[in-house]
């Protein structure tokens, strides 16, 4: 509004008005200023500008009329004045209260048009995962030692070198620890030992040991890392299954007998198994075990040449295992006298390239779809 030339500011014996027929232009004026400013408004605050303006108590255009021209006016215009300008406040009120309901419809049909659900629009497709053919073979591991009694247990992939190495019967400068003398944390200054990313599940064997008494029969499946240069069947980061039982009665008998009935399960009721003679500082005696190849049934010939899976051998390496060194029981204070027991490491990603014919161990931590995809 323009107050320069706003001709409420002034009386009307000021702007000149004598007649009541001036009195009715001089609100036919108004009237239309009004008219023409109110279908500004789109939004409630531009409204709330729009009504203070005009019917504002303190400042508002029918105020100013009302001070100005009514007030003071003269007998013979007051009549005219007062009448003009109760037609003009009910004009004003009721467009007000119209452009009102208008922006309040808006807004709402405006709101309802952006929530509005087309239910005949097609849904949205989520792609479902699987599990990862690591996690389905460590299961199907889980399941062949839990048929024998055997529970699982996890622990931390971060160690400390006692029970990755010490405890388990590696003191510090024996030369078993090259390979695996990897990968240690960095830490704070002050820090009271030194932190490792494990190199393999069998400091699990210590903590279990730690806090249960025999009978202990207990899976380990995790993560474990070494700092190996990654090709075709080397990486960093690979999975191990330890196990472990020991109890009053264990005998050598009973651990191969264990170790065949997972192999079997695992590969088929046709494989064998066989040991050799290896070496764990935590196991005396060492072995390791093979099973006779599943692919061309342990003959070293597969489709008239040689077994490509075998290379001819007739036989696959497994995993190493052996009895508990009773060194480790002391470690544990557990009674080497009166306990024996098992241990095996078994390594899931050889496992699960040679039964599903994987040539790479590389793919299972690529998380290439393409991959994945082949065992939903
Ligand atoms: N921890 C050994 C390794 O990673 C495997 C192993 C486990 C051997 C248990 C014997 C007993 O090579």
């Amino acid at each position: 509004m323009n107050s320069g030339e706003d001709k409420t500011g002034k009386t009307l014996a000021e702007l000149g008005v004598s007649r009541p027929e001036e009195v009715s232009s001089l609100f036919a004026e108004i009237r239309q200023r009004f008219d023409e400013e109110s279908s500004a408004p789109r939004d409630e605050s531009t409204w709330k500008e729009f009504r203070d303006a005009w019917l504002g108590r303190k400042s508002g255009v029918l105020t100013r009329i009302t001070d100005n021209w009514l007030k003071p006016a003269t007998a013979e215009l007051k009549r005219a004045v007062g009448a003009a300008l109760n037609e003009l406040r009910a004009h004003v009120e009721t467009k007000i209260e119209e452009r009102r309901a208008a922006i309040e419809a808006g807004t709402e049909s405006a709101a309802m048009a952006r929530e509005r659900v087309d239910l005949s629009l097609p849904g949205v497709i989520r792609p479902i995962g699987s599990h990862h053919l690591i996690r389905q073979v460590f299961q199907e591991i889980e399941d062949i030692f839990f048929s024998i009694g055997f529970s699982v247990v996890e622990g931390p992939e971060i160690e400390t070198p006692y029970y990755n190495f010490e405890a388990l019967n590696i003191p510090e400068f024996h030369p078993v620890r090259d390979d695996m003398d990897t990968f240690y944390l960095e830490l704070p200054k002050g820090a009271p030992e030194p932190l490792l990313l494990r190199t393999h599940t069998s400091p699990m064997q210590i903590r279990t040991m730690e806090k249960r008494q025999p009978p202990v029969r207990v899976i380990v499946p995790g993560k474990v890392y070494r700092r190996d240069n990654p090709d075709a069947t080397h990486s960093f980061i690979f999975h191990q299954v330890e196990g472990l039982a020991v109890d009053t009665d264990i005998t050598f008998c009973d651990f191969t007998g264990t170790i065949e009935y997972f192999v079997k399960q695992f590969f088929g009721p046709g494989v064998k198994t066989r040991f050799r003679p290896s070496y764990f500082p935590f196991t005396e005696p060492s072995v390791e075990f093979d099973a006779s190849c599943p692919f061309c049934g342990g003959t070293g010939v597969s489709n008239g040449g040689t077994c490509s899976k075998c290379k001819g051998a007739a036989w696959i390496e497994l995993f190493g295992a052996g009895m508990v060194d009773p060194a480790v029981y002391g470690f544990v204070n557990y009674d080497a006298k009166k306990v024996s027991g098992f241990a095996f490491g078994i390594g899931i990603d050889r496992l699960a390239m040679l039964k599903y014919g994987i040539d790479d161990i590389q793919v299972f931590f690529q998380n290439d779809a393409r991959f994945l995809r082949q065992f939903p």
